[in-house]
């Protein structure tokens, strides 16, 4: 049994099958409809966070492969408070086939999967967001053709997202660069996990305070909310020391000319985005979207065929 919590467990040859997978499931759905190859499985999701993306698009998805999911949201079972993680994974793993689960603590996820007789998988933790960075890779690669040689230049807080794209990207042999301030820059743990995927000679993780240098010579820019789930009661303080990180036309402009923009989305518009870009022809913001159908799709294929 296989979980899909954290990139850095997956082999790049695993994860390029993946995207092959997403791509055909993609495909077959445009053609009239994929095969219900998950008939009578059931998804649990869990969510202790907000979604519309990751809630809808693996909702759809199950429904497309002929299965079923079930929404339990944060006030429905009280994981760890109304009942200890194990015992929810050993129940839910008795009526389930598959368990998708967004959390705070990235060792809930991790303590799920550990009791779960069932796959689980990370729909976002405070740590990670491998489903939205694989979709990404599925967007990127539509876009390019290829990911290896590649620069992503990610602008703003060295957050999940950033953490899984880095991940990412060294998997698939494309450069990053991520530009934050000082206190905002990726944790050391992470980049010593992401850098240690790289997989072809040459491919780095670059850190910057400046945007900027990071955006020099970039294919793909890369930006997400200043203030995460959770993090609330920081706002004032990140708003102001991430500012300057604003993806506006002006830092758009020194990327390549060719290059996308893109966002995981919720967007806070004016914030760590400008309408002009957000909405401009470089931006491709909606089909990441959209992609998070096709991908997570492989995702459960792949797990509970
Ligand atoms: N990008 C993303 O995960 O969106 P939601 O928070 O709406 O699921
Ligand atoms: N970094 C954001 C991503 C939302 C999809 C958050 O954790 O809130």
């Amino acid at each position: 049994m296989q979980d899909f919590i954290d990139l850095s467990a997956w082999s790049g040859e695993a994860l390029r099958q993946l995207i092959e997978l997403a791509i055909h499931l993609k495909t077959e759905w445009q053609a009239g409809g994929n095969r219900p190859v998950l008939h009578g499985k059931v998804l649990a999701m869990v969510f202790q966070k907000p979604s519309l993306r990751t809630r809808v698009s693996f909702e759809v998805g199950m429904l497309h492969l002929g299965g079923h999911a079930i929404m339990l949201g944060p006030n429905e079972i009280g994981l760890g408070q109304r009942e200890s993680i194990a015992d929810v994974a050993r129940v839910l793993s008795g009526y389930a086939q598959g368990i998708m689960a967004r959390v705070f603590d990235h060792t809930h996820v991790t303590e799920l999967a550990a009791h779960a007789t069932v796959p689980v998988i990370n729909g976002l933790s405070d740590d990670q967001h491998p489903c939205q960075a694989m979709s990404d890779m599925l967007t990127i690669y539509e876009h390019f053709g290829r990911l290896d040689g590649l620069r992503i230049a990610y602008i703003g807080d060295g957050n999940n997202m950033a953490v899984s794209l880095a991940q990412a990207a060294m998997h698939f042999g494309a450069q990053f660069a991520l530009a934050a301030p000082e206190v905002y820059q990726l944790p050391a743990q992470a980049v010593a996990a992401a850098v240690a995927l790289a997989n072809s000679t040459g491919v780095t993780l670059e850190q910057h305070i400046d945007p900027e240098a990071a955006v020099r010579g970039a294919d793909v820019i890369y930006t997400d909310t200043w203030v995460s789930m959770g993090q609330e009661g920081e706002s004032a303080a990140r708003l102001a020391a991430l500012r300057p990180y604003q993806v506006n036309e002006r830092l758009i402009s020194q990327a390549r000319r060719h290059a996308i923009v893109m966002h995981c989305l919720p967007a806070h518009r004016g914030q760590e985005i400008t309408d002009g870009v957000a909405d401009g022809p470089q931006s491709v913001i909606f089909q990441q979207a959209a992609n998070r159908l096709h991908l997570q799709k492989a995702i459960l294929v792949q797990l509970m065929r």
